[in-house]
C-alpha cells in the first residue's frame, strides 16, 4: 500500500481495512471509511451473531472471520473491550507490516498485566500501532460537525506511518484535524481525555453531544 503524507490529496489513498469490533465505534468508523471509498471488511467471531450485523447487512459491508479480515487488510481497527485483546491477537494471526489502530479505552477494565491495548500490541506484535478514535463518544464519530465547525480527533504513539494513516482516516470521517499529542508515553493521556469527556458527558450531565476542539491564533 502506498500511503502519501497528507498534503490535501488524501482522497487518492484507498485502503483495505479490517474492523475488529463492529459495535458503536467500529460501525461508525466502518461506514465513514466505506463511504470514502475504502475496502472495508468486518472480522467477527461468529458470523451468525455479532454486534453490527444489521448495520453490515444494510450497508453491504463484507463479513468474515477475524483472521481472514486481518490477513486481507493493510489497516486494522480494533474497537473491542480491553479484556478481549489476548484472544484477538491470536485470532488475527501475523500482523507484521500492517497498521493497527487501537480505538479502545481501558477505563472500566484493563488488559491483563498491561495499562492499555496499545501497550499489549507494542509488546506482542510487530505491527505499526497508533492510538486514535478513542477520545470522544461514538455520536461524535458518526457526526463530527457542530454547525459549520468540524471537531478534532487526537492520536498518540511512536509509529509515524500508522499516524499518517490514522490522520487520513480521521479526515475521511469529517474531523477537521487529527492532532498528534505525542508518543507512547502519551497513550494513557489520550485515554484520560476520553475519561474527561465521559466525566463531562455523563457524570456532570452535559450530555453526549459535546466535543473537544483545539483553537489556535
Ligand atoms: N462507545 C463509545 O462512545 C466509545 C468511545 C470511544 C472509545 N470506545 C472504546 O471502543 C471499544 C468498543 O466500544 P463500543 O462502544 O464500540 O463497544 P460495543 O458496541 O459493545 O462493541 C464491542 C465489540 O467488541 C467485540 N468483542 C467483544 N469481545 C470480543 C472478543 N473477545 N473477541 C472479539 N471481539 C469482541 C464485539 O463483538 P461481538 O458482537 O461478536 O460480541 C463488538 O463488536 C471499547 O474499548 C470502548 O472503551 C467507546
Amino acid at each position: 500500500m502506498q500511503v502519501k503524507l497528507f498534503h490535501g490529496d488524501y482522497k487518492e489513498n484507498q485502503m483495505n481495512i479490517a474492523i475488529i469490533g463492529s459495535g458503536n465505534i467500529g460501525s461508525a468508523l466502518g461506514l465513514h471509511w466505506k463511504n470514502a471509498g475504502h475496502q472495508v471488511m468486518i472480522g467477527v467471531r461468529d458470523r451468525n451473531t455479532f454486534k453490527g450485523k444489521e448495520f453490515a447487512d444494510i450497508h453491504s459491508i463484507s463479513i468474515d472471520s477475524i483472521e481472514k479480515a486481518t490477513q486481507t487488510s493493510d489497516v486494522i481497527l480494533l474497537a473491542i473491550p480491553p479484556m478481549a485483546i489476548s484472544s484477538v491477537i491470536t485470532m488475527m494471526g501475523e500482523v507484521e507490516g500492517k497498521v493497527i489502530i487501537d480505538a479502545s479505552n481501558s477505563i472500566s477494565s484493563k488488559p491483563d498485566s498491561y495499562p492499555t491495548i496499545y501497550h499489549v500490541l507494542i509488546d506482542k506484535t510487530k505491527a505499526d500501532i497508533v492510538k486514535c478514535f478513542n477520545s470522544t463518544g461514538y455520536e461524535n464519530i458518526i457526526n463530527p460537525k457542530y454547525g459549520d465547525i468540524a471537531i478534532d480527533m487526537f492520536m498518540a504513539g511512536e509509529n509515524q506511518r500508522a499516524k499518517d494513516i490514522a490522520r487520513i482516516l480521521a479526515l475521511d470521517c469529517g474531523f477537521e484535524r487529527c492532532i498528534d499529542i505525542g508518543g507512547s508515553d502519551k497513550v494513557q493521556l489520550l485515554e484520560s481525555m476520553a475519561l474527561a469527556w465521559i466525566n463531562l458527558a455523563i457524570m456532570q450531565k452535559m450530555g453526549r453531544n459535546i466535543a473537544f476542539k483545539i483553537l489556535d491564533r
